[in-house]
Order: C-alpha cells, then sequence, then structure tokens
C-alpha cells in the first residue's frame, strides 16, 4: 500500500462526503469507517480471504454489473434492478449456509437450505428474494425424473420427534435427472421478509424421490445395506446448488439524480474553482480483497479559488457572489467562498461480504461531475 495514495484516497473520500473542510486525515480509520458508512456498510466487510477458493462470482451478476457500467452513462433510474422489473439499489446472492446431504437414506435425498438474510440491514426494504437451486446429476443410468419437494422448516424439531411436524410443503415438482445441469427458481420474497425478524429463519428442506422403478434406480440407492455399491456413493449424488437472489432498496441512498455523462475532465493547470482528475485505485486503500469491481473508479475532486468577481461559469450562489464581494472587502474577516461539488454521479459495485456472499451495489454521488463555489 503506498501510503500518500491512500492518503490522497480517503482525503477525496472524505470529499465526496463533504467534509473537505478537513484540512488533514487525524484518523485514517475514522475515515473509513465514515466512508463505509455512507456505503451503507458498518464494518469494512472481511471475507474469507485466507478461505480460498473463493466463491465464483455467478456469471448472472457479472453480466448485470456490465450493464450497469454502461448504463450509467444513460439517463436511468438508479433505484430500480431492471433485471428483475424491481426496484433496489442492492443485489445480493446470498449463500446457502445448510449442511451437505449425508446420502441416499430410505430411498430419498434431504438437503438443508440456509440463507442468512440477516446480511440485510433493517432499513433495507426487500423487493424480491427468488431462489434458485441448480441440479448436477452425475448419473448417467438412473431414473430420468425425480420428485422434488421444498418445505419451509417452521421450527426445529427435537431429535425422536416427527420431524414432518415441523416443517410445510412449499413447492412440489419433478426434474428430469439428466446429465446437463437443470435448475428450479421460486419466488420467496413473503418467506424471506418473515427470516429478517430475529429467531424465524430455520431454513428450507429440499427432499428428492427417485420417480418410478426405472431400469437402474438401485444405483440411486447405494447405502441399503447388503447391496453391493454399483457406482461409488459420491458419484450416484447430485450436486445440488442453491442461491437465494434477494433485491433491495436503501432508500437513503436512493434520492433521483442526473446520471453521468462520460466526464473526461481535462488536466489544465489552474488556480480557479473546478473538478479535478482522480482515480481512486481500491489497491490503494487496501480494499482490493473485498471489492471484486471495479479495480477503482474516477471518482474526482473539485479544488480551486473562487474568486472576485466570480464568474458565471464557477456556478456559485448568489449567496457565494455576495461572500466575494464581502471577502474581497476585507479578507482577513471572511473567507472566499469553497469549490464543492454541485454535480454527482453513481458507480456500481461488486463485493464479498462477511459472509462471502456476492453484491451489487449502485451507490449515488460517488463522481464529482461538476464544481461551484458555494
Ligand atoms: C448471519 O449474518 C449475521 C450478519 O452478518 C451474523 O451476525 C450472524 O452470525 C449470521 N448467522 C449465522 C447463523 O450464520
Ligand atoms: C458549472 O456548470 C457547467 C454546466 O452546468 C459546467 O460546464 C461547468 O464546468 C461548471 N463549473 C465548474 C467549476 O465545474
Amino acid at each position: 500500500m503506498r501510503p500518500n495514495a491512500t492518503l490522497v484516497a480517503l482525503l477525496a473520500a472524505a470529499c465526496l462526503l463533504g467534509t473537505c473542510a478537513l484540512s488533514r486525515v487525524e484518523d485514517m480509520r475514522a475515515q473509513e469507517r465514515l466512508f463505509l458508512g455512507s456505503m451503507g456498510l458498518s464494518e469494512r466487510p472481511r471475507p474469507a480471504g485466507n478461505r480460498l477458493p473463493r466463491r465464483n462470482v455467478p456469471s448472472e451478476i457479472w453480466r448485470m454489473f456490465q450493464r450497469s457500467e454502461n448504463s450509467h452513462a444513460r439517463e436511468s433510474d438508479p433505484c430500480t434492478v431492471s433485471e428483475y422489473g424491481v426496484r433496489g439499489n442492492i443485489i445480493r446472492y446470498v449463500q446457502d449456509q445448510g449442511a451437505l446431504p449425508s446420502g441416499w437414506s430410505g430411498g430419498c435425498l434431504e438437503k438443508p437450505l440456509y440463507f442468512n438474510v440477516s446480511v440485510l440491514q433493517p432499513v433495507e426494504l426487500l423487493s424480491l428474494a427468488q431462489l434458485e437451486i441448480k441440479f448436477h446429476w452425475k448419473l448417467l443410468q438412473g431414473p430420468r425424473a425425480l420428485s422434488m419437494t421444498l418445505y419451509k422448516v417452521i421450527r426445529a424439531t427435537l431429535r425422536g420427534a416427527d420431524p414432518k411436524a415441523g416443517r410445510r410443503p412449499v413447492l412440489s415438482q419433478s426434474v428430469p435427472a439428466h446429465p446437463e445441469p437443470t435448475s428450479v427458481t421460486l419466488d420467496l420474497t413473503p418467506l424471506a421478509e418473515s427470516w429478517r425478524r430475529p429467531g424465524r429463519n430455520y431454513g428450507l428442506l429440499l427432499e428428492l424421490l427417485p420417480l418410478g422403478g426405472e431400469p437402474g434406480e438401485e444405483q440411486l440407492l447405494p447405502f441399503r445395506p447388503g447391496n453391493a455399491l454399483p457406482l461409488e456413493p459420491a458419484f450416484a449424488l447430485p450436486l445440488v446448488r442453491a442461491s437465494l437472489v434477494a433485491v433491495s432498496l436503501n432508500p437513503h441512498q436512493c434520492r433521483s439524480r442526473r446520471r453521468r455523462s462520460a466526464v473526461h475532465l481535462p488536466v489544465t493547470p489552474s488556480n480557479v474553482c473546478r473538478a479535478r482528475r482522480l482515480y481512486i485505485d481500491f489497491k490503494d486503500v487496501g480494499w482490493q480483497d473485498w471489492i471484486i469491481a471495479p479495480q477503482g473508479y474516477l471518482a474526482n475532486y473539485c479544488h480551486g479559488e473562487c474568486p472576485f468577481p466570480l464568474s458565471e461559469s464557477l456556478n456559485g450562489t448568489n449567496h457565494a457572489i455576495l461572500q466575494t464581494l464581502v471577502h474581497s472587502l476585507d479578507p482577513h474577516v471572511t473567507p472566499q467562498p469553497c469549490c464543492v461539488p454541485i454535480r454527482l454521479s453513481p458507480i456500481s459495485m461488486l463485493y464479498y461480504d462477511n459472509n462471502d456472499n456476492v453484491v451489487l451495489r449502485h451507490y449515488q454521488d460517488m463522481v464529482v461531475d461538476e464544481c461551484g463555489c458555494r
């Protein structure tokens, strides 16, 4: 980490927050917290940096990130997720934390699913929670279809009690068992909303049963005692990957603003108030381990004098015009107006949260487009 660059980046972050008046960075940690706070994060995410390999970024979310990068140049609502047709500025791929299935028992396979939706902050409004279950059968022979039932678990069941008593079916359908991956999606918004209340999330249970007595069925049941194992047990287990796409809206980060019109600021020396180029490289701030993309961005900053007489191009308010006038009469008593951002635009960021979920978020007011004397 280059300390100077870090300082510059943090000062710029402070500028973006409108606290440019800070003449020096006394406590960089405090500044970092302030900046993270403005991003709706209570602390710097510390994804499993040492628990590699890291979760891949789903291709859908990459495409959404790239689309949003391009759409920032156009006029579009940053608080609507057009891909899902709902309001929102945060898209999370919440990981399934349920245990792995232990194997086929009694002709059926059970996979618990658990999505920690507490990663959503209380202020966020949940617009959509869509469950996606992907099956990848590593099976070449066997039943051509399975019956899948998804239950919501409504309470913890004690050992020995009837496990069926504590669950309610949510969805029942058949899934084909061919070598190509298949997936099932389901809108779980009301259920996920109920999970946000403390102590209410017991997760889901996925149950799979082979359909019909088709040839090769026994290959799905390698655990039956006395059976010669026709296949390696792991070979007969399907790969079940579940994720919950949660789209939410942080209303505090959603004021209507004009969007960026691809600013490329000229680099010309001048003492007069204007937007200056500043590229913030997240590596310089030590954030490369949690920010996936972009690696940095052109944040810019405002700097320069607001001299008397204030010209129109400095976008001064009437108040600023009067202040420069008073300043020119007695510079020691009244300072010049400040050179501050008057138009900012958003960027999108893709990052890992503490639970290693992939999050796509649209942040307003990240890029200085225009400055003015205020
Ligand atoms: C869920 O996430 C929250 C916030 O990150 C965390 O405090 C909590 O321990 C997590 N719960 C579980 C069961 O993982
Ligand atoms: C003032 O606003 C105009 C457009 O509204 C812009 O072209 C100009 O660069 C702004 N001035 C400064 C100092 O940024």
